[in-house]
Parts: C-alpha cells; sequence; structure tokens
C-alpha cells in the first residue's frame, strides 16, 4: 500500500495533448486501474468527515471509548473525525481518523455492541467475512445520515439524549430515546 497504485501500473508521461487524447488517456487510465486492481482490494479511497448528531454533539475518546458529548474551548481540539473507505455505493468501513481504530458491531453472548477495534482501516477487506462487522451501511435522510450495522441489521449507531455517554447501538432507531440521526460532513 505504500507505493500509489497508479505508479505500479504504469508510468504516465508529461503530455500536452489535443481533447480527443486526453479522452483516450482517461479510458487507458481507467481500464489500467481497473486491471491492476488485486482481486479483493478495494481502491484505496480514504476520506475523513466531520460527524455530529442532531443534538449537536462531536464524537471525542474517553479510555479508547469513543463518547459523544459538547465539547467546548481547548476541549474542542479532542473532537475525532471519521475516515471512510467506501465498500459498496452505500456501504463503507468506519475507523477514527488518523488512528488505528475502526468501528465494529459484535455479538457478545446474545449482545450486540459497538466495538473499537484495533485495526488499520485500510487494512480491512470488503471480500473477507469476518469483516463484516466492520461494515455500516449509511442512509440519508434530508441533511441527516444513518448507520446500520451490515453484520448486525437493524441495528443503528447512536448516541444517548444525555452528554458524554458512550456511542452506542439501538435496534429501535424510532425510539427518541437514543439518537440515530448524523450530520456527516465531509472534511
Ligand atoms: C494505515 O496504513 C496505511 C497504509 O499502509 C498507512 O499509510 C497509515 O499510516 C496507517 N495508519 C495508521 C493510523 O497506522
Amino acid at each position: 500500500m505504500a507505493v500509489p497504485r497508479r505508479q505500479r501500473c504504469h508510468r504516465m508521461g508529461i503530455c500536452r495533448c489535443p481533447p480527443s487524447h486526453l479522452i483516450s488517456l482517461l479510458l487507458f487510465l481507467f481500464a489500467s486501474e481497473t486491471a491492476c486492481r488485486p482481486s479483493g482490494k478495494r481502491p484505496f479511497k480514504m476520506q475523513a468527515f466531520r460527524i455530529w448528531d442532531i443534538n449537536q454533539k462531536t464524537f471525542y475518546l474517553r479510555n479508547n471509548q469513543l463518547v459523544a458529548g459538547y465539547l467546548q474551548g481547548p476541549n474542542t481540539n479532542l473532537e475525532e473525525e471519521i475516515d471512510v473507505v467506501p465498500v459498496e455505493p452505500h456501504t463503507m468501513f468506519l475507523g477514527i481518523h488518523g488512528r488505528k481504530l475502526c468501528l465494529a458491531c459484535v455479538n457478545v453472548g446474545n449482545e450486540i455492541r459497538l466495538q473499537l477495534e484495533e485495526v488499520n482501516i485500510t487494512d480491512l477487506s470488503r471480500t473477507r467475512e469476518e469483516d463484516k462487522r466492520f461494515t455500516f451501511i449509511r442512509s440519508e435522510n434530508g441533511p441527516t445520515t444513518s448507520f446500520e450495522s451490515a453484520a448486525c441489521p437493524g441495528w443503528f449507531l447512536c448516541t444517548e439524549l444525555e452528554a458524554d455517554q458512550p456511542v452506542s447501538l439501538t435496534n429501535t432507531p424510532k425510539e427518541a430515546i437514543k439518537v440515530t440521526k448524523f450530520y456527516f460532513q465531509q472534511n
């Protein structure tokens, strides 16, 4: 992953070409991009997003746990952004920006739980069955976004109404005791 894929595939010369050649070049790039992709590996396309719930709570880490609250003053620096790697058009891996921590939905003793796991988001595979717990389905409703676990259908990422409580998962997203609607904005 250290070597950009494009470099591994071919060397691109500098060219001052007319538009028709440009189109050929683009087609060529697209074709080589597709041909070079190792099977099962998604294109490396990670993007950072800011996330906050509809009550304006942002995410931060407390004892390695993801928490949502109202950060003020110098504490606003503690806000964590989310790294996103697309899996399919509406599904994605979610990680803590710049950290080796990814969000996962796990079933522990019949209890569904949100877990932060020490894994680099770029090492996750969309074809590996055991990586499904890191996959979330994004659904947009007007300006807000909800995240359902692909491994635990019906379970949605949520915050509590109360500040400074852990981010978790709920299977009753319609009930007003949890917040499942987020603003999710690309940085
Ligand atoms: C994750 O892996 C990528 C590719 O190897 C690397 O560039 C990046 O620094 C790693 N991230 C962390 C937080 O270790």
